[in-house]
């Protein structure tokens, strides 16, 4: 499942904006210079050889001046202090109601908590529209880059050590956004989405997430609970409100509430899922999750709960 990056053009976010700024001042300014340069260079081809006169030395070299020293040194001086603003300005300090979320990188996905709410998810970061956020990024392993384009630029992820990013978005949406760090060889399947939501609707998710794992309701999804235990996924994978505690992998409580499954690699239906639990290395070669051998029917049934867990 691959979809299209957005631009970096298209800001919703006031450090996007801010960069997209950034960048229209630099291709204004560079095509003021490149006229300036391509005028004066078509006019002396054009012009027939002058006599070396000594006003001619002279204008050549107020031309040398003009162009090869003041033109470029004003409009350097121009791009630092528009650069050095916009980097104060996307640096700036989050106001004081904004939201903070741990995001950590893995090789190959997010993995995202609120701390003052006590929820955990993956791969998907929701946030409250209009406010700001602050996000604390961090590695468990190689380094990776919190980049999602409509919102702000580029932020790494390293072991040891922590970085702050703080985003906001205009309006409710979804904004996707990519691991922008080469972390291995599924650097390409470590997608992630921001989705903003208005007060109501965040405050909402909030809660839902907050809750445990839905209990199974049919004798198929109770086994699968049952299989989760026996076959070992409950020794990586947190499911709240049951026994399983790994905190290896993705906490998958409320898993089939996601839009997507393996950080972006597969859509979030019961085919799709039932692919990767077969065999998640024909999806994502080198994931650490293994295939696990499984009967038919426990298959069916991991499938069949897993998929329950909205
Ligand atoms: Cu993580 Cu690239």
């Amino acid at each position: 499942m691959r979809r299209p990056l957005p631009t970096t053009l298209d800001p919703s976010g006031s450090a996007a904006r801010e960069i997209a700024d950034l960048w229209w001042l630099l291709v204004g300014l560079g095509a003021v210079a490149f006229i300036v340069v391509a005028v004066g260079l078509g006019v002396g081809l054009l012009r027939r050889p002058a006599d070396d006169t000594v006003p001619r030395r002279r204008a050549a070299g107020r031309w040398l001046i003009g162009g090869g020293v003041v033109l470029p040194t004003v409009l350097i001086v121009v791009v630092l202090i528009a650069t050095v603003a916009s980097m104060r300005a996307v640096s700036g300090s989050p106001s004081d109601d904004a939201v903070t979320i741990e995001v950590t990188g893995h090789q190959w996905w997010w993995e995202v908590r609120y701390p003052d709410d006590g929820v955990v998810t993956a791969n998907e970061v929701h946030i409250p529209a209009g406010r700001d956020v602050v996000l604390e990024l961090r590695s468990a392993d190689v380094i990776h880059s919190f980049w999602v384009p409509a919102l702000a630029g580029k932020m790494d992820l390293l072991p040891e050590r922590t970085n702050t990013l703080v985003i906001d978005a205009d309006r409710p949406g979804r904004y996707d956004g990519v691991c922008a760090e080469f972390c291995g060889v599924q650097h390409v399947n470590m997608q992630l989405v921001v989705v903003a939501h208005d007060e109501a609707e965040f405050a909402g998710w909030l809660d839902a997430q907050r809750q445990p794992a839905a209990e199974p309701t049919e004798e198929l999804e109770t086994r699968g609970e049952q299989a989760f235990v026996d076959r070992g996924c409950a020794s990586c994978h947190r499911i709240g409100g049951t026994d399983a505690a790994g905190d290896d992998g993705p906490d998958l409580t409320h898993v089939a509430s996601r839009s997507a499954l393996a950080a972006g690699a597969l859509d979030n239906t019961l085919p799709d899922l039932r692919e990767w639990i077969l065999d998640p290395h024909a999806i994502k070669d080198g994931v650490l999750m293994p295939a696990v051998e499984l009967e038919p029917d426990e298959l069916d049934a991991l499938v069949a709960y897993v998929g329950s867990l909205r």
